[in-house]
């Protein structure tokens, strides 16, 4: 049986489920052609605005690394270390919508079978910002381009009225998302911020506005480390720091959750996945848990900037992978779409061992060897057997 490794996403068919995120590897039009010729099956532009942008002095990305044998985390190159996340306090793209739109048209036009998502962000809270999303929308999808993704995630923004302060605000959420969906003829994604207590709120609010798909996440906020020799920042502008972005390997777990959630409150609806993915294996946990497509950045980033090995890796997997479960009759995705979905449960429906077998889990890496008699231990006022 042949495999089909291509998707069809909220309309859309992509030549495989695999995607580099809005980041530094989609800031031009020479980087997403190249992309493509690698082999990636979509593209998310670098986020569009209309607003002047300026980036920090120095540095916007940089990478934390871990010793092996060692709890050292540091941003300092050094050798025989593995990629703990990338921290970044980058901001939109610096490029106006009018150094945008032609280059969506040359992209579209070399290369119009590969999906190119804009980007796209403006402020929230008056009708000026609302037409902005308008604006953008309307100028992206006479370009040519195949979808939206509402930025309404990033957790450093130089306005307040965006980013990741819109995505905390379910109303805003709704208003945004149903602002685009009144000019597009495309289909509408919104990509939503990690950090809020409990990302289902968000995620209906967007589809109450007429979401098409749920993107999730964004980097988390978060702070580089302290050097303790210099006490400074490891990244910082004259000795000040202000909060970033984390992403890479370290949020995987973490962006995983937020997804469970929502693939679970709402089973039929679209969801790509993003955070942590360098290799099918990753991937492949967003696709049990029902996503349809997933996005890449701090690996591609690290990987001549648009990921060509990352790419091949992707695609070969899951080739192979779905090629080692041809005997369950599996030929694409949607065979095994959702698989794991219903695995998660509450903490309580989780089974317990019979009383006799209970030994408290301490035989596991982490925990204190058993006593060699039965140990009591007492608090006062507390006897614990
Ligand atoms: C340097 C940098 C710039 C980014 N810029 C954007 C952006 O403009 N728009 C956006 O939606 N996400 C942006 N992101 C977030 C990524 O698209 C992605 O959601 C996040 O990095 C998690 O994926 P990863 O773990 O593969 O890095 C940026 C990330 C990095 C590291």
């Amino acid at each position: 049986m042949s495999v089909d490794l291509s998707v069809v996403f909220t309309g859309l068919r992509f030549e495989n489920p695999f995607m580099l995120s809005s980041a530094p590897p989609t800031e031009s039009d020479t980087n997403i052609m190249r992309a493509y010729e690698f082999g990636w099956g979509g593209v998310v532009t670098k986020t569009i605005g209309l607003h002047p942008v300026i980036n920090v002095k120095g540095p916007r990305t940089k990478f934390i690394r871990a010793t092996p044998e060692s709890y050292h985390l540091s941003m300092q190159k050094r050798p025989g270390t593995a990629l703990h996340s990338s921290w970044n306090w980058e901001l939109i793209s610096d490029k106006t919508l009018d150094w945008w739109v032609p280059r969506i048209e040359r992209i579209k036009r070399g290369y119009p079978s590969k999906i190119l998502v804009a980007s796209i962000m403006a402020g929230s809270g008056s009708d000026r910002e609302l037409r902005h999303w308008q604006t953008l929308a309307t100028a992206c999808q006479e370009a040519g381009a195949d979808a939206f993704e509402l930025n309404l995630s990033c957790p450093h923004m130089d306005r307040d009225d965006m980013g990741s302060n819109v995505g905390k605000n379910e109303h805003l959420i709704t208003v945004v998302t149903q602002a685009v969906k009144e000019v597009a003829k495309a289909p509408v994604w919104a990509k939503l911020t990690p950090s809020t207590t409990d990302i289902v709120v968000e995620a209906r609010a967007a589809f109450a506005g007429g979401a098409d798909a749920v993107v999730s996440s964004n980097t988390f906020p978060s702070l580089p480390l302290i050097d303790p020799v210099t006490l400074d920042f490891e990244m910082n502008v004259e000795g000040y720091v202000s909060y970033g972005g984390l992403g890479g390997p370290a949020i995987l777990p973490l962006s995983l959750a937020k997804m469970a959630q929502m693939t679970q409150a709402f089973p039929a609806k679209s969801f790509s996945g993003i955070g942590g993915i360098g290799e099918f294996a990753h991937a492949l946990n967003y696709f049990l848990l029902g996503c349809g497509t997933v996005q890449v950045c701090t690996a591609a980033m690290l990987d001549h900037a648009i990921g060509p090995n990352i790419i091949r890796g992707l695609i070969d997997s899951m080739r192979a992978f779905l090629e080692r479960h041809a005997d369950k009759g599996w030929t694409s995705l949607e065979d095994f779409r959702g698989l794991r979905r219903d695995h998660i449960l509450a903490h309580s429906q989780i089974k317990r061992p019979d009383d006799k077998e209970y030994r408290g889990g301490y035989e596991v890496e982490g925990y204190a060897e058993p006593a060699a008699e039965p140990a009591t231990v007492q608090a006062p006022g507390v006897v614990l057997k």
